[in-house]
């Protein structure tokens, strides 16, 4: 064991909480945008897919994961995204331009195959549908709510039935376009003139379907100049008919700065928070008592600054695009990520990992070929098996380290989740790339009495990936030595590791 001062301390007290975890936390993202869609999760003629084309070694990848609401259909498409091409018989499907991506769509994949997707992830899927109101508006929301969720009798709604799908699909979760105050945005808006949209689309949409749920779109980053203040104009006038705003965030090592990136979370942690006090704020002023809740809808880490190594040429159909392959570090920085996430379990209701399959995402496929877990993937998987619960109030003392963008950060990133049956899960991130970390817990009042296992996924090798050649060479192990006596756990937690401490 290390010197006692190099150990990292907190104390878990089921009195004290953050908030429950919602389910949709362990959201993700299907956008049509390079192979996400198609020979990602739906590639007929692949010997693994099945009747309706959608590749089953992909689902039981997806099931495996753990994923609740997904996210559809993007992202920068759906703002040049007209949704009715993507419905009705598939060989009447017109193929368009994608502006957003400059790929060619098909629309050989659409509404009806996205809920069918869904359906055969199972009962914890949830669809979370944007509408365009980028190039669209109010009319063409309006109509594809009644399309997607009115029981039948009327044009649209016969139109749905017509096309196979008797049942309404019960969409719920919608969000009032995409990333409106980016300037890469087809039919991007000032934040009055998304403002004054949202809000009157939202009343739109309610009086269809009252009982839906509806994100505003917040900043697509932190670091935009109109952050906040983009957050203060929509928020104004949309505050009493949306129930979520939205916060998107990409992380990625610059300039070999290491230390910084394994400190994205930090970043993180302030925009959540800052964003909270702007929700506050709004509501102070117009005097109101009720509190939005926020969709992280895009976050993961992307290397945006690094050339595509797949030449691909102008309107091309699902090139490969963002098909980052993730190391150890990437999986790390990842899971406090998801730590982060789960400190906020109070406020966020909803998060969507950006993307599932192929773009930025946790599983990889290759046409024809195989499917395989990235490092991402395990933390991910893990967090949405076993962070389901109440969130601890987890306040470490940590030894810290310097780092370029943001000053001291602790070497310990950490939160723990209670069970309904009272078992406790700490995940656990030592950002210490060189020694280990010891870590003591103090359990006061958990009735914990055993360790039922300690998995870390860390490597000698931080760049250590799974690619096609080796889709195995990183996975979590598990560790031995975690013990508990006397009401306190002590692990120890690898250099550079992410860690997942059960305890009963
Ligand atoms: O997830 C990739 C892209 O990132 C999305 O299309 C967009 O919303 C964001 O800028």
């Amino acid at each position: 064991m290390s010197l006692p001062e190099h150990t990292a301390r907190f104390t878990l007290d089921p009195d004290f909480t953050v908030g429950p975890v919602d389910p949709r936390l362990f959201g993700s993202f299907v956008e049509h945008l390079g192979r996400c869609v198609y020979t990602g999760v739906y590639e007929p003629g692949h010997p693994a897919a099945d009747a309706e084309g959608l590749r089953t070694d992909v689902l039981d990848l997806v099931r495996e994961l753990g994923v609740t609401a997904v996210r559809y259909p993007g992202g920068n498409f759906v703002s040049g995204y007209r949704w009715e091409d993507g419905v009705g018989p598939v060989a009447d499907r017109p193929r368009r331009l994608d502006p957003a991506w400059r790929t060619t769509e098909s629309n050989r994949f659409g509404l009806s195959e996205f809920m069918g997707f869904l359906r055969k992830i199972g009962p914890q899927a949830e669809p979370m549908m944007a509408v365009n109101l980028g190039t669209r508006g109010i009319t063409e929301a309006m109509e594809l709510v009644e399309y997607a969720n009115h029981p039948g009798g009327t044009a649209l709604s016969g139109l749905r039935v017509a096309h196979g799908d008797k049942e309404p699909f019960g969409i719920r979760l919608w969000c009032l376009g995409n990333e409106m105050d980016g300037t890469w945005q087809t039919g991007q808006k000032t934040a009055e003139e998304y403002g004054r949209l949202a809000a009157q689309t939202a009343r739109a949409l309610r009086q269809i379907d009252p009982g839906l749920e509806l994100v505003a779109c917040g900043s697509s980053a932190r670091d935009l100049p109109t952050f906040a203040a983009w957050e203060a104009t929509v928020l104004a006038e949309t505050y009493e008919v949306v129930d979520h705003v939205s916060l998107h965030a990409y992380y990625e090592e610059v300039d070999g700065d290491r230390d910084s990136f394994l400190a994205s979370a930090v970043h993180m942690e302030a925009f959540i928070e800052e964003v909270v006090a702007t929700c506050d704020h709004v509501a102070a002023r117009l005097k109101s008592g009720k509190r939005l809740t926020l969709s992280f809808d895009e976050w993961n880490v992307w290397y945006q600054r690094r050339p595509n190594p797949h030449p691909f040429e102008d309107w091309q159909e699902a090139p490969r695009l963002l098909e980052d392959v993730y190391t150890v570090t990437d999986a790390v920085v990842f899971g406090s990520l998801l730590i982060t996430l789960l400190r906020h379990a109070d406020r966020i209701a909803v998060a969507c990992l950006a993307q599932l399959v192929n773009v930025i995402a946790p599983i990889m496929t290759e046409p024809g070929g195989p499917a395989w877990r990235q490092t991402t993937f395990y933390p991910f998987a893990q967090a949405a098996r076993h962070g389901r619960g109440t969130v601890l109030d987890v306040r470490p003392v940590s030894p810290a380290y310097r780092t370029e963008k943001y000053g001291e950060v602790p070497l310990l990133h950490a939160t723990a989740v209670r069970a309904e049956d009272g078992s406790v899960t700490v995940f656990a991130v030592n950002r210490d790339r060189e020694r280990s970390l010891p870590l003591e817990v103090a359990l006061r009042g958990c009735g914990l009495t055993r360790v039922v296992g300690h998995s870390a996924l860390a490597d000698a090798d931080p760049e250590a990936c799974n690619t096609l050649a080796e889709p195995e060479r990183v996975v979590p192990h598990e560790v031995a030595g975690a013990e508990l006596s006397d009401g306190v756990l002590k692990a120890v937690l690898e250099p550079l590791s992410w860690n997942v401490v059960r305890l009963a």
